[in-house]
C-alpha cells in the first residue's frame, strides 16, 4: 500500500463512504468511544478520522483533534463539524505516520479502521506512543484475520484485490500487538461472530 495510492483512493470514497461504510463501521466506533470513559478537559486524537463518523460520539467537554491524509474524506467530516455544531473539534491534513504534534500532547488516541490501511502500521504505531501521554489509553478497531483456517485462507486469497480497494484484509491481530509493543487491558467484539475486533490498550510508551 504505497501513500499516494491510499490517498487517492479515500479521496475517490469520500462521496459513497458513508453510504457504503457507515453501517458497518458506526456500531463499533460507537461503542468503542463510549467505553473510553474520556473525562472533562482530555485532550483526544482521532488517527485517520475520514469522514468524521465518529466526531459527535466524542463528549464535548473534550477536545478533540482528527487527521487524515485525504482532503476530501475531510472535506466531509468538515461538513459534520459544521452540520453538527462541534466546536470541540479541530480536522488537520496529516500523514499518521509522520505525526505534526508534540511528544506526549494526548491523553487518549482513537484509531478505527485505519492500521489495515496505512503502509507501514508499526510506523503509526510508534507515533501515536509518542504523542500520547504515558498512561494514556489508545484505543484500536480493526478487522484482523480469522483464527479459522478456512476463513483465514479465504482473507488471504482476497488480500491482493483488498490492497486494489484500500485496505489488507489479512492482517494478523497478535503480531500486530506484539509487534507495536502494546499493553492490552482488553479485547472486545460487538457480536460472538465479528470480523472486526476493538482492542482496549494503556500506553506504557
Ligand atoms: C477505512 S477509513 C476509516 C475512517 C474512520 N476512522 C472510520 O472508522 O470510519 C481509513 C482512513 O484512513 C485514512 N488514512 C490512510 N492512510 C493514512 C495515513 N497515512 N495518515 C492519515 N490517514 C490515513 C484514509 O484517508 C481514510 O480516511
Amino acid at each position: 500500500m504505497e501513500l499516494e495510492s491510499v490517498k487517492k483512493i479515500y479521496d475517490g470514497y469520500s462521496k459513497v463512504y458513508d453510504t457504503l461504510f457507515k453501517r458497518f463501521f458506526y456500531p463499533r466506533i460507537k461503542h468503542a468511544i463510549a467505553s473510553m470513559e474520556i473525562r472533562p478537559g482530555e485532550k483526544v486524537l482521532d488517527v485517520g478520522v475520514g469522514t468524521g463518523l465518529s466526531l459527535k460520539l466524542f463528549p464535548r467537554h473534550a477536545t478533540v483533534i482528527g487527521i487524515d491524509l485525504s482532503s476530501e474524506m475531510l472535506r466531509k467530516a468538515r461538513e459534520k463539524v459544521e452540520t453538527d455544531g462541534l466546536r470541540n473539534v479541530k480536522l488537520i491534513e496529516m500523514d499518521a505516520m509522520d505525526l505534526n504534534f508534540e511528544s506526549d500532547s494526548f491523553d487518549k488516541v482513537f484509531i478505527s479502521h485505519v492500521v489495515s490501511v496505512v503502509p507501514d502500521p508499526y510506523r503509526v504505531m510508534a507515533e501515536v506512543k509518542r504523542v500520547c501521554k504515558k498512561g494514556g489509553k489508545i484505543v484500536i478497531v480493526n478487522h484482523f484475520k480469522s483464527k479459522n483456517k478456512m476463513v483465514s485462507g479465504f482473507e488471504k486469497f482476497i488480500n491482493p484485490i483488498c490492497k486494489k480497494i484500500g485496505w489488507r484484509s489479512d492482517m494478523c491481530m497478535d503480531e500486530f500487538v506484539s509487534r507495536a509493543g502494546l499493553r492490552v487491558d482488553r479485547i472486545s467484539k460487538l457480536k460472538k461472530v465479528d470480523f472486526w475486533h476493538l482492542i482496549f490498550t494503556t500506553n506504557l510508551k
